[in-house]
C-alpha cells in the first residue's frame, strides 16, 4: 500500500477531510441563515394586495380605531379582516370613482370578498390567540409595530419561535395597562413620564385585569384625568382648593417610574403564569 499511496496523498486525504468539514459547516450556517432570512420569514415585505390599503391614511389620518375594522381581536383568537361593507360605510360616498377602489366596488356589487393576501401566517401546528394577549396587556404595537405609520402593511417581526419565546420568558418587559393596548405611541414609564395605577375593585378582594386602572397624569393633581370620576366631596376636602378633586380612600394610586416595576405589578394583577410554564412546549404546540 505504501508504494501506491505515498506521503503526499495522505496529506491530500487529510486536507479533503478538513475541506469537507468546512463545507458541511458552511452549508449548515447558510441554511440556518436562510431559514431566518426575510426571504423565508417575509419580514418587512409588502404584499401585492388587490387594493393598496393604507393604515397610515385610515388610522393616523382619519383617526379610525383598530377595532373599527378588526372587530374580534379582544373576543376571539382571530383579529379578523373587515368585510367589504366596512369599507363601503365611507366609500359609498368618498372616492366613489377612484380606480384604486374598483376591486372594493366589484366585491360590493357581486358579494365576492376581496382576496387580501395574508401578511402574517403562522404554521397550523402553532396555537395562537389574540384575545389572550390583548386582555393581558400586550399592545398591538408590541407585535405588529407602528401600524399607524405604515402606508402598506408589512410584518414587523419574524413570528418565529424564538421571537415568541423571547417575550414568554420575560413578559414583564412588554406589559402595559389593558386600556392602552391600541395606543400605538405608548411608551414604557420613566422617571420623567411616570404611570400611576390603582386597583379599583378592592371590595371583592380579587384583583382582575379589568380592575386595574392607570393614568399618565398625576392623579393627586386635580385635573382633566380625574374629571370623569364624579365623586361627591368628602369631609377631608376642607383644606383643598374649591372644586378640587379629593381622592376617595379606596382609590390609592401607586406611581411607577420604570417598566420593570410596572411589569412586576401587572404580572401580579393579570395573574401571568411563570416563564417556565409560558415557555413550555405544550403552551404553543398542542
Ligand atoms: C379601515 C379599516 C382598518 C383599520 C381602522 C385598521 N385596519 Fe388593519 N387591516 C385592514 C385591512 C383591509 C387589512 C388587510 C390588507 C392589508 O394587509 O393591508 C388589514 C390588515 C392588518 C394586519 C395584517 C393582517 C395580515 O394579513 O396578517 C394587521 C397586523 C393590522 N391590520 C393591524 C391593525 C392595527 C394594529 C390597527 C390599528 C392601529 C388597524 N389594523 C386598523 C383594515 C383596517
Ligand atoms: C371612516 C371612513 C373610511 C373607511 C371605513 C374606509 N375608508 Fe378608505 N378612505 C377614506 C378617506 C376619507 C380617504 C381619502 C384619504 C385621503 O386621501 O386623505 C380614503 C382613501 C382610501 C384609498 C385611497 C388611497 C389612500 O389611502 O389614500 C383606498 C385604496 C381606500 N381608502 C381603501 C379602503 C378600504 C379597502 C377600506 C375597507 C377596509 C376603507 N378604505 C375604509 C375613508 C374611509
Ligand atoms: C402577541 C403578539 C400579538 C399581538 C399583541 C397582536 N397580534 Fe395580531 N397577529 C399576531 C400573530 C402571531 C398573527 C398571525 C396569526 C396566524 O397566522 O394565525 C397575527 C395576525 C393578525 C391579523 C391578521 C388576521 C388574523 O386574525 O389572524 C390582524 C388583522 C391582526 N393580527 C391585528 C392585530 C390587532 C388589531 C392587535 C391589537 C389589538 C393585534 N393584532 C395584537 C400577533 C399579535
Ligand atoms: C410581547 C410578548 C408576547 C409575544 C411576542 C408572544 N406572547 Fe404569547 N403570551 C404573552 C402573554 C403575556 C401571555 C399571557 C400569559 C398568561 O396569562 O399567563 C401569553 C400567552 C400565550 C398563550 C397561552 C394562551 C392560552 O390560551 O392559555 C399562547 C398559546 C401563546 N401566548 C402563544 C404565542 C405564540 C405562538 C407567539 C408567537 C407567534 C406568542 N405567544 C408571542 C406574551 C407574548
Ligand atoms: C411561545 C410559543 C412556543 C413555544 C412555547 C414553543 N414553540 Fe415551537 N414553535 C413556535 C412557533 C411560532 C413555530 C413556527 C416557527 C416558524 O414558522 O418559523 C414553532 C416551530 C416549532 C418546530 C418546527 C421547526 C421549526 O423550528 O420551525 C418545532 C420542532 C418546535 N417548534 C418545537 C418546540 C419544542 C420542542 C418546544 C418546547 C421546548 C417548543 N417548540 C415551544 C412557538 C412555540
Amino acid at each position: 500500500m505504501a508504494q501506491i499511496f505515498d506521503r503526499s496523498s495522505n496529506a491530500l486525504a487529510r486536507m479533503s477531510l478538513v475541506l469537507t468539514g468546512i463545507l458541511v459547516i458552511a452549508l449548515g450556517v447558510t441554511l440556518n441563515e436562510l431559514q431566518r432570512s426575510p426571504w423565508v420569514t417575509r419580514q418587512g415585505q409588502r404584499a401585492d394586495q388587490p387594493v393598496p390599503f393604507s393604515h397610515k391614511h385610515h388610522v393616523q389620518g382619519l383617526g379610525l380605531q383598530c377595532q373599527y375594522c378588526h372587530t374580534s381581536v379582544e373576543k376571539s383568537s382571530y383579529a379578523g379582516i373587515p368585510p367589504t361593507k366596512t369599507c363601503m360605510n365611507c366609500h359609498a360616498q368618498i372616492w366613489t370613482n377612484a380606480a384604486l377602489l374598483e376591486p372594493v366596488r366589484h366585491s360590493w356589487a357581486t358579494g365576492e370578498s376581496i382576496r387580501w393576501i395574508k401578511v402574517h401566517d403562522l404554521p397550523d401546528f402553532v396555537y395562537f390567540n389574540h384575545s389572550v394577549h390583548v386582555n393581558k396587556g400586550i399592545g398591538c404595537a408590541s407585535c405588529h409595530g407602528r401600524v399607524d405609520l405604515m402606508p402598506l402593511m408589512y410584518e414587523q417581526n419574524t413570528l418565529q419561535m424564538e421571537w415568541c419565546l423571547n417575550c414568554h420568558r420575560n413578559p414583564g418587559k412588554n406589559l402595559r395597562p389593558t386600556s392602552e393596548i391600541y395606543n400605538m405611541a405608548w411608551k414604557a414609564p420613566t422617571e420623567d413620564h411616570p404611570v400611576w395605577c390603582s386597583v379599583t375593585d378592592a371590595k371583592t378582594g380579587v384583583p382582575t385585569a379589568e380592575s386595574v386602572s392607570c393614568v399618565t397624569k398625576d392623579p393627586t393633581d386635580s385635573g382633566p384625568a380625574m374629571a370623569s370620576l364624579d365623586m361627591p366631596a368628602t369631609p377631608g376636602a376642607k383644606d383643598a382648593a374649591p372644586g378640587a378633586m379629593v381622592m376617595p380612600a379606596s382609590l390609592s394610586y401607586t406611581k411607577f417610574t420604570s417598566q420593570k416595576a410596572l411589569g412586576d405589578f401587572l404580572i401580579d394583577q393579570y395573574h401571568i403564569r411563570p416563564p417556565r410554564q409560558l415557555a413550555s412546549c405544550e403552551t404553543c404546540h398542542r
